[in-house]
């Protein structure tokens, strides 16, 4: 049983991993500044982990800008922090374009700030939320940690830049245990259909899209680009459902916690890429239910083929993804159905 920090945990990927840390017997303090969540995100956790102790699940209202608010956190718990887990930040690859100072200022700076508190407080346990973005347009397709750092965005470029500070961290003095896991494609949901991904807006994500569509809240889904060096000339990712992220996480902390201190940096995908055709297909045969979509051009950024080379993670952790594309289908739809405005309920 350990006492973690989950600084972003209200949010899509945070909430599921909160969850599966509950089940694991840990104890939780969230910050988030609720600009992305909402609260019933936590409330819902705390249902479906039959959490009634509050001491096992304290929410924060804060930013991680703020070293008062951060403090406030830490000061929750009597002890130190065993870990802190890193979700918090902006995610919109188009926004990062046309507001690189507040995602510099939140994901950077944000990162900064909280090991400044971190240390003060005498915890250097930290896993971080870094992203496949970071690998841009690879040389190597599916894509091992090995390759090039070269992000095409500023998103990407905030994310390089996190790391970067902390393999500097890491170098500065020791006792730092530091895990920097990229995302592949993360999406669907926990299977009972109670927490989610709730975009703000018209999602810029393809499952979001897909599940809105089949909800009746969009007409039909443009397909970005079917001229790409592919299998179907639709363009290939590496989605992983949110659960099997989850677990890998908890992986990830039992394995910083037990080992010496050192810096990890691990791809979290399954291996496999599927084409948006490929995406539409499964959906389509999970739900029963026609998607209306139509050829579109490609969109400014995207790669053809993005796809994990997963074999250190599993080597290391021996860890590796359960779940099928047609598992991630059901779930977001389970959830889309049961939610089909989100958490708020118009
Ligand atoms: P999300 O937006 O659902 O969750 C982020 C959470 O952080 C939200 O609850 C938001 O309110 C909170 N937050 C934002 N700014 C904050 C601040 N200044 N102080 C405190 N809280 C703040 O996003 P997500 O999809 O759950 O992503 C979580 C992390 O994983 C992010 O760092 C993201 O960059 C990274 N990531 C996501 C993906 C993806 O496709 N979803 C892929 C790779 C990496
Ligand atoms: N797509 C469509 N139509 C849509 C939305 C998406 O055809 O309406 C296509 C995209 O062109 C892409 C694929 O579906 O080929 C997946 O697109 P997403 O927007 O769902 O995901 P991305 O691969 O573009 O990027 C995501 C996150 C990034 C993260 C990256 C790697 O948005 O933040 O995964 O982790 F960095």
């Amino acid at each position: 049983m350990s006492q973690l920090l989950i600084t972003g945990g209200a949010g899509f990927i945070g909430s599921h991993v909160c969850l599966s840390l509950l089940e694991g017997g840990n104890n939780l303090v969230v910050i988030d500044d609720f600009s992305n969540s909402s609260h019933q995100s936590l409330q819902r956790v705390c249902e479906l982990s039959s959490v009634k102790d509050e001491r096992r699940l304290k929410v924060f209202q804060g930013d991680i800008r703020n070293p008062k608010d951060l403090q406030n956190a830490f000061d929750a718990i009597d002890s130190a922090f065993d870990a802190v887990v890193h979700f918090a930040g902006l995610k919109a690859v188009g926004e990062s374009c046309k507001s690189p100072l507040r995602y510099w200022d939140v994901n950077v700076n944000g990162t900064r700030c909280l090991l400044e508190v971190m240390k003060n407080n005498d915890c250097r346990t930290i896993v971080f939320s870094s992203s496949a973005t970071l690998y841009g347009y690879p040389d190597q397709v599916p894509t091992p940690e090995s390759a090039d750092i070269r992000p095409v965005n500023p998103y990407g470029h905030t994310k390089a830049a996190v790391e970067q500070l902390l393999a500097d961290m890491a170098s500065s003095e020791p006792g730092w245990r530091i895990a920097c896991l990229r995302y592949f494609n993360p999406v669907g949901a926990h299977p009972s259909g109670l927490i989610g991904e709730d975009p703000n807006g018209t999602p810029n994500n393809l499952f979001p899209y897909i599940s809105q569509v089949a909800v009746g809240r969009l007409k039909e889904l443009e397909v970005f680009g079917c001229d790409w060096p592919t299998i179907d000339g639709s363009a290939v990712r590496d989605y992983i459902h949110v659960m099997d992220l989850a677990e890998g996480h908890c992986e990830a902390i039992d394995f910083l916690n037990r080992g010496k201190p050192q810096l990890i940096t691990f791809n979290l995908g399954t291996g496999n890429g599927y084409s948006v055709v490929q995406v539409i297909d499964a959906f389509e045969k999970v739900t029963g239910i026609e998607i209306p979509y139509r050829m579109g051009l490609r969109r400014i950024g995207d790669v053809a083929c993005s796809v994990a080379d997963p074999s250190l993670v599993a080597e290391r952790l021996g860890w590796k993804t359960k779940r099928s594309l047609s598992d991630m289908c059901r779930d977001s739809w389970a959830w889309q159905k049961a939610n089909p405005y989100g958490y708020c309920h118009h």
